[in-house]
């Protein structure tokens, strides 16, 4: 575990060649704004960079500054965050706005155990924001660079558990020159070369000393824990549509699946082993109208588990009262995108099954 095993003056080579120019990034010696890597940051936990991308302009767009996003409603932020999924992030991402500009003065924290205190910041998004936006010495370990480390080094301990080792290699080949670029590099090289499948061996200029490609098993590292499988659950949501556009939506509880977010009234799905009675399931409905369930069924996989949702659909002419609903809710005027990404293929079948009937003639 020595610093001179890994070559990090090759690294910056290639990063200064062939690194990615993305929108919340600056080249050492230049640090990108704390704003801009904090919520970069919190966008790319769990989501690819292609799909941060669109999301990161939106906002900083929006919201040029902490103070903004602080004083934009939570709704706002929500619909904004709308597609992006984990939506406790975006209610998190609010309330840490509201901290560093009201309480810190609009001063980001700089130290790990600061920036912890932050809603929505654990310790890999701490070590991230120091490292990327204050220079220092962090050690940063995404699932990327995981795998650089459990290749480089041969590590036979299964993730989980081998974080620990892994974070300790990271820490002795931290160089002490570019803090800010080193992990980044990581993760550009991750994502390139030292990639999940096919990894671009050939080139890459740490293969000499590489111990999974020395054993020619560089695929089989980092070792993973046996996959579970996954767990289907059933569900139903309920689309009422107006002849004036509005649509019948609740928002749903902050604790719990797509937590606060908008979305059509739906049950089944959304906690382990709720049960979902398929003969029973329109005596859910929000209020009595001509439901009508449709075939096609909307499918859609989350971190752990996979939904696979039926539609009833009811087109009536003037909004119901929602008072007399049997689910608290209201009627809107929104498009799919102001949506989390179930409820959007949810309004795409019940939107298809519509323009069929039409088609068809056999609409009122
Ligand atoms: N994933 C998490 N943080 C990242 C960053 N700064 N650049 C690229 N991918 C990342």
């Amino acid at each position: 575990m020595t610093k001179s095993v890994f070559a990090s003056a090759a690294l910056f080579s290639w990063y200064d060649r062939y690194g990615r120019d993305l929108p919340w990034r600056r080249r050492w010696p230049e640090l990108a704004p704390a704003y801009h890597v904090w919520l970069s940051e919190i966008m790319l936990q769990q989501t690819v960079v292609t799909a941060v991308i669109p999301y990161f302009l939106k906002f900083i767009r929006r919201w040029p500054c902490i103070e903004d996003l602080a004083d934009a409603p939570l709704d706002d932020v929500l619909a904004a965050w709308a597609g992006l999924g984990y939506y406790a992030r975006a209610r998190n991402l609010h309330k840490a706005a509201k901290f560093v500009a009201e309480e810190c003065r609009g001063q980001f924290p700089q130290t790990d155990d600061d920036l912890r205190a932050l809603p929505g910041v654990g310790p890999y998004t701490a070590g991230a924001i120091s490292a990327i936006a204050f220079g220092q010495r962090s050690v940063v370990v995404d699932g990327n660079i995981e795998r650089v480390m459990a290749r480089f080094f041969g590590i036979s301990t299964p993730l989980p558990a081998a974080k620990a080792e892994i974070g300790r290699h990271y820490a002795a080949i931290m160089p002490d020159e570019r803090p800010s670029d080193f992990p980044q590099a990581l993760m550009d090289f991750a994502n390139a070369v030292c990639t999940p499948k096919g990894a671009n061996c050939q080139p890459c200029p740490f293969a000499s000393h590489c111990r999974a490609f020395a054993a020619g098993k560089v695929e089989a590292f980092p070792i993973k824990p046996a996959k579970k499988v996954k767990e289907t659950r059933r569900g139903i949501a309920f689309v009422a549509r107006a002849r004036s556009g509005e649509v019948f939506l609740v928002r749903r509880q902050e604790s719990g699946m797509l937590g606060g977010m908008l979305a059509f009234p739906s049950i089944g799905w959304a906690t382990r082993g709720e049960d979902f009675d398929s003969n029973a399931a329109l005596d859910a409905a929000p209020f009595p109208a001509a439901w009508r369930r449709l075939d096609h069924r909307v499918q859609h996989v989350f971190t752990h588990f996979a939904v696979e949702m039926e539609v009833a659909v009811a087109d009536i002419a003037a909004p119901v009262d929602a008072v007399g609903a049997a689910v608290a809710g209201d009627w809107k005027l929104v498009t799919p995108a102001d949506l989390p990404s179930l409820m959007r293929k949810v309004w795409k079948v019940a939107h298809k099954a519509t323009a069929e009937l039409e088609m068809a003639g056999l609409s009122d």
